[in-house]
Order: structure tokens, then sequence, then C-alpha cells
């Protein structure tokens, strides 16, 4: 149980650090401040060495979706160790150092080559595909490496492999699923003439579209695909060398990457390697390096692997892409909490996929540490593929003409003077009409309240010509004052409406994560929801250590939260939002015991045809039920999906009443 919540706490975590990288990297419009960041980032990081994870799920990245059902890997889904090439050339030295290890574990005589396979390594969805009887029986995502998606019926519609082998047996191959340039291109334009999001890079747009619901949409939009590993076969023959296998694969109709070359030993496949990164921009799908395999499976199979990658592979990674572009223009954005972040308006580049026209400059003394001006050409570049900043001017290139960048002496918005907190400057007026905009614009995302109807265009409108100040004002909206904004027919006034209506009763956690106080994120809002049950509770903490009992929380998160809680203007703003209906106490799960179920323990094991496991746990809860994740004496259930192991094993053994789905659903009424 204990072990449970932690490993949700720590998916929420991960999934609370990715949305901020995409709000910083994407959108160059972070909320949090780098301390602010890392201190998420530290929580995550302790939360992961406290269950004792592995390093490879440790990272977030872990792409396992409500909705779907889990697939676990026959094989564990690993990733490869990194080579990653800086200005210095130190992956081709790593590549050395991995094949003087790899020649010492393999005892291999010194005249006997290494023969290398090099290839290509794709920026794309990771998918492991199950043929049976030459058919495509199963697609699961990675997930979290050991627990997938099943996107089977996604990668049918896809089209993108066979659905068809002629071979026998069983097998699972591995590749990576991909949106060409183009297709990317076609889907963007279309995505943002319906007002949709904007879409990041091809690698995200793909990713997006394997998880769509609606399968049969994914037909003609032009995913492809590349496999290039054979993780196990059973009943068919198949070739013991690398390259083997990509023939093979390539001989049953399997897309393989045309750009695979045999190389003899570390020297030269890192020639190889260094030579492929100027054709990357010539390619009409994303690499982010190169792989080097051992070719021989026989020894790949005596070298093993770590917890973490095995070791007849390393990733050869390309440095970041970059690209000189002009600096027109230096803008200042006021976050919700006021802070002035300076960001780049540049002559648009295209750069790893998308065209790139804005970037993070960070701070303002960065910029004049860099001695970036106005005018100058800059170098920008992604990292991670996907953040757009300025890396650097290109000093030999400077205009007569450019300009300094003067940090502003007042904020843009509401012309207050800026105040400077180290290398920060925020405008400190909490009226500030940008400030205004961007929480209640934070309080309508779906992060937070999920106001169905409240976009961003319609919050800058309620603002300007509504009137409206604080999210109280909010609900106070009339459908009639609606209706007049552009744009806005009566029946979207009347969904709006209804919207928050319904957003009313999302519970306390929530209405914490919308006001955007400072370090109180998604988690901490839960948290302390979860623990105080009321906004009048929480605001009748007398001293901050009372705080300090959630989990995670220090004694300097406690006292910044707490002074806050304090703060006449936020008591307010709870009054308020009481007064105006908003429910401020905690929507923890609701029980309604179901006899049967209620006080009884039960364990779930294997996968469920429909329920993923947090969704039984959610109903066995809300029946009054428990979960345990180990099987005893006390068990009164076992609850068995396919693929059960031990536990059943255990359950038999111990006469535990055992149960698969329809059997539980049966019990749940
Ligand atoms: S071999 C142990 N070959 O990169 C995994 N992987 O960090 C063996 N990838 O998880 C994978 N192109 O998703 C291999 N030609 C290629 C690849 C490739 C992309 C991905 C794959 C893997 C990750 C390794």
């Amino acid at each position: 149980m204990h072990g449970m919540s932690d490993h949700a706490a720590l998916s929420k975590l991960a999934a609370e650090l990715a949305r901020h990288d995409e709000l910083y990297y994407r959108q160059a419009a972070s909320e949090l401040s780098d301390a602010e960041y890392d201190q998420l980032r530290d929580r995550h990081d302790a939360l992961a060495r406290k269950l004792k994870l592995p390093a490879w799920q440790r990272t977030p990245g872990d792409d396992r979706t409500e909705g779907f059902a889990k697939v676990r890997h026959r094989i564990a889904m690993l990733s490869l160790e990194k080579a990653s090439d800086g200005d210095d050339g130190s992956a081709a030295d790593k590549l050395a150092t991995w094949e003087t290890r790899t020649r010492k574990a393999l005892e291999l005589p010194d005249d006997r080559v290494l023969e290398l396979l090099v290839e290509p390594k794709i920026d794309g969805i990771s998918v492991g595909l199950t043929y049976r009887d030459g058919q495509l029986a199963l697609a699961a995502t990675r997930g979290d490496g050991v627990e997938g998606d099943d996107i089977t019926a996604q990668v049918r519609a896809a089209g993108a492999v066979p659905l068809k082998v002629k071979t026998a047996g069983s097998f699972e191959v591995r590749g990576e699923l991909y949106l060409p340039q183009a297709a990317f291109e076609r889907l963007r334009d279309a995505t943002s003439a319906d007002g949709g999001r904007t879409l990041a890079n091809p690698r995200n747009a793909c990713a997006g579209l394997m998880k769509r619901k609606d399968a049969a949409s994914l037909a003609g939009l032009g995913i492809a695909a590349f496999v290039y590993h054979l993780a196990w076969a059973e009943g068919c023959a198949v070739p013991a060398t690398q390259n083997g296998i990509v023939a093979w694969l390539k001989g049953l109709g399997f897309p393989v990457n045309d750009h695979v070359s045999l190389e003899r030993g570390a020297a030269a496949a890192a020639a190889r390697c260094l030579a492929f990164a100027d054709k990357r921009g010539g390619l009409d799908y994303g690499i982010d390096g190169m792989v080097v395999k051992l070719d021989d499976h026989r020894l790949q199979a005596q070298l093993g692997a770590t917890e973490h990658h095995p070791k007849w592979g390393i990733a050869w990674k390309f440095p970041p892409e970059r690209k000189a572009t002009r600096l027109l223009d230096v803008i200042v954005q006021v976050g919700k909490s006021g802070k002035l972040t300076p960001v780049a308006v540049l002559e648009p580049v295209q750069l790893a996929g998308t065209t790139v026209s804005r970037a993070s400059l960070h701070n303002f003394p960065e910029i004049a540490r860099k001695d970036i001006r106005i005018g100058d050409r800059v170098l920008v570049e992604k990292a991670g593929e996907i953040i757009p900043q300025v890396v650097s001017a290109v000093a030999e290139a400077r205009a007569k003409d450019a300009r300094a960048v003067v940090p502003p002496t007042s904020c843009p918005s509401c012309g207050s003077p800026p105040v400077v907190d180290d290398v920060f400057i925020s405008c400190p007026n909490p009226a500030c009409p940008a400030q205004v905009r961007e929480r209640l614009r934070h309080f309508a995302s779906r992060a937070a309240m999920d106001i169905e109807g409240l976009g961003e265009a319609v919050v800058d409108q309620v603002v300007t010509s509504l009137g409206v100040r604080s999210p109280a004002d909010l609900f106070r909206l009339q459908a009639e004052q609606l209706a007049g904004l552009e744009r806005m027919g009566g029946k979207s006034a009347a969904n709006l409406v209804a919207g928050l209506a319904a957003a009313k009763e999302r519970g306390l956690a929530r209405v914490l994560a919308g006001l955007a106080l400072n370090q109180v994120g998604e988690k901490l809002s839960e948290d302390l929801a979860a623990r105080f049950g009321s906004a009048e509770r929480l605001l009748a903490i007398s001293d901050p250590a009372e705080l300090m009992q959630i989990d995670g929380v220090a004694e300097r998160t406690a006292g910044v939260v707490h002074a806050q809680l304090a703060n006449p203007a936020v008591r307010a703003l709870f009054a308020d939002l009481a007064a105006v209906g908003v429910q401020l106490t905690h929507r923890g799960a609701a029980v309604r015991e179901v006899a049967g179920v209620a006080g009884k323990t039960f364990v779930l094991t294997g996968t469920l045809p429909t329920l993923t496991r947090p969704d039984a746990e959610k109903l066995i809860k809300a029946a009054g039920g428990k979960t345990s994740g180990s099987v005893s004496k006390k068990t009164d259930y076992v609850v068995a999906g396919a693929d059960a192991g031990s536990k059943l094993e255990k359950a038999q053994t111990l006469g535990v009443a055992i149960l698969d789905e329809a059997g539980l659903r049966a019990l749940l009424g």
C-alpha cells in the first residue's frame, strides 16, 4: 500500500516536471524560478531513491497513459549507455573505452577485429511489435521500460508496419514510430487551422498521435517506422548477426533504415558517426545520434546487461542542433508572479523539425555576460531537441548599429518600477494587468481548475472587456455578458457558464494549484488538501511546522507556504471564492461501501482485459475495500489478469479466492 502511493506520487512529480519542462522549453514561459524547479526535481529524485528504483525508472519519461491497457514487456525495454559528443570530441574517446572494456569482457584475442554495426538513432517513439503466426498480435509502447501501453489498434491503423509477415513462429521486433517532416508539417497546419495546440516537433506530435483513442483517425497521416532490433523469437530460425537480422527484417517487409553500415572497430565506427552528423539535416526524419552495436549476437548474449542498459551497444549522441539567425528584438514577458523574463524575437529559422522565432534568454545578467545585442547574429539551439535558447552571439558578425539589451526600468504592462532579486527582476504590483491575465490563464488551465471554454484568448477578453481581476470574479460572469465578447455566441457563452459551474466542484487541491502560490505546485496542493481537508483548516495553521508533516516539505518551503497563507490578500481570495460557491474542501474519492468489498483486502496481479491497475484500485477503494501489494493469509481476494505470476500461485497455495475482472465487477455491483 505504502509503496503504491509513493509510486503514484512519483509519477505525479514526474508529470509535473514534464509539464514545467514543456512550459520552459517549448513556450519559453516558465512558471517556476530555477530554484523552484530544482526543488521539484530534488523531491522527485529523493522519492525515486527512496523507492530504490533503477536509474532508467527514475527519469521522467514514462509514457504510460490512463485509459490504455497495460502490457508487461517480456523483455524489459532498456535504454542505451550514452557517449555524448560535444566540441571536445569526447564521444570518440568514450567509444574507444567501451571497445576496450568490451574486448576485455569477451576475452578477445588481439588479432580479432570487433565488428560493429552503426545505425542512425531515430528520434521517434519506441515500440515493441509482437507477431504470432505471421500476424501482428500486439504493439506496446516503452512505458517505464517494464510495462507499456497497448497501442495495437493505433499501430494497425497507422499503417507503418506490416500487419502480416511470411514466417512461422513468434517474435518481437522493436523499433521507432516517427512522423516524417512533411507529414508533420501537414498535420501542424491542419491542427493550427483547427485552433488546436501548436505541435512542438515531429517526435511529440507522433507521441500524441499514438495515444489517440480514435485509432481509425490515424490512417493516412503518413506515420512511418523503422525497426532495428529483435527482442526474442520462438519457433523460427533467425540470423546470428545484427546485420543479418536487419536484412531478414527487410526481407519480411519491415521498414528498416538504409543507412546501416558494418564497421571494423571503434575508431572506424566513430568516424562513421562523425561523418553522418552532417547528413542529419537532409533526412526527412529526426535522428539524435547513432547507435553502435556488436554485430555478433553470440557475443551480445555473452555480454549481458546492467540494470539500465545492455552492454552490447552504445548510443553516440549528436550535440544539439544549432543554427545562426538574427536577433531582431528582445521583449519582456511578465510571468504570473510578476517575473520579467527576456524573450528573444528571432528571424525565423528551421531547427530540429520546427520553425523557431522565439527563444529563451533566461535573465538579463546572462545576456550581459554573454554580450548579446539586438541586431546580432546569434546561435540558437534546442537542448533535448525541444528548448529553443540563444546560446551566444556570433561576435565577428556584429553590425555597427547593434544595440545593447537594457533591463526594463518599468513593467511593460503596468509601468511599475521593477524590484531586483538576485538575477531576476519582477513587477511588484499584484494588480498588474499582465500578471492578472497570467494568473487567470493558469487558474483556468487544465493542470489547475480545467475550466472548459475558458482558453487563453477568452481570459484575455474577460480581463480587458469585463473587468475580471480575481479568480472569484470569473464565477460571477453571466452568460449575457459573455455572449457580447468577440467570437462568442450565445451557445459558447452558455457552455462557458456551464464550464465554470462544473469547475466549482473540482475541490481544494485544484483550487490551491490554480492560485499559483509560490512553491505550491500540483503535488503539494494535492498533499495539502489531503492532509488538512479544507481551506478553513489550512488557513488556521498557526505553526509552519505543521506543514512539515508532509513528505518532502522542508523548513524553507513550509515557511514560504505559511507566509503566503497568512497574507491578508490570499485569505480574502479564499473568502471570496467561498462566497461565489467554489468548493474548498478536499475531494478524496468518495467511499460508498459495497457489502462484500468493504473492509476486504484485494491483491491485483497480471493485466486485466479492460481495467488498468490504478483504475481497478480506485474502484475497490471507492467501495470501501483495501488493496495490497502482496498475498498473505490476510488477503481476501486475488484479482488475476493475463500473465499473472507468483502472486496467483501463492493465492492458490493459500487457498485465497481468485477473481478475474468480470468477477471483480460482479462483486463491486
Ligand atoms: S537499439 C536497449 N537501435 O534509442 C535498447 N535503439 O537509448 C536497444 N533507438 O530505447 C535499442 N534508434 O528507443 C536501437 N537504431 C536504433 C535506435 C534505437 C533509436 C532508441 C530506442 C532505445 C533508445 C536507446
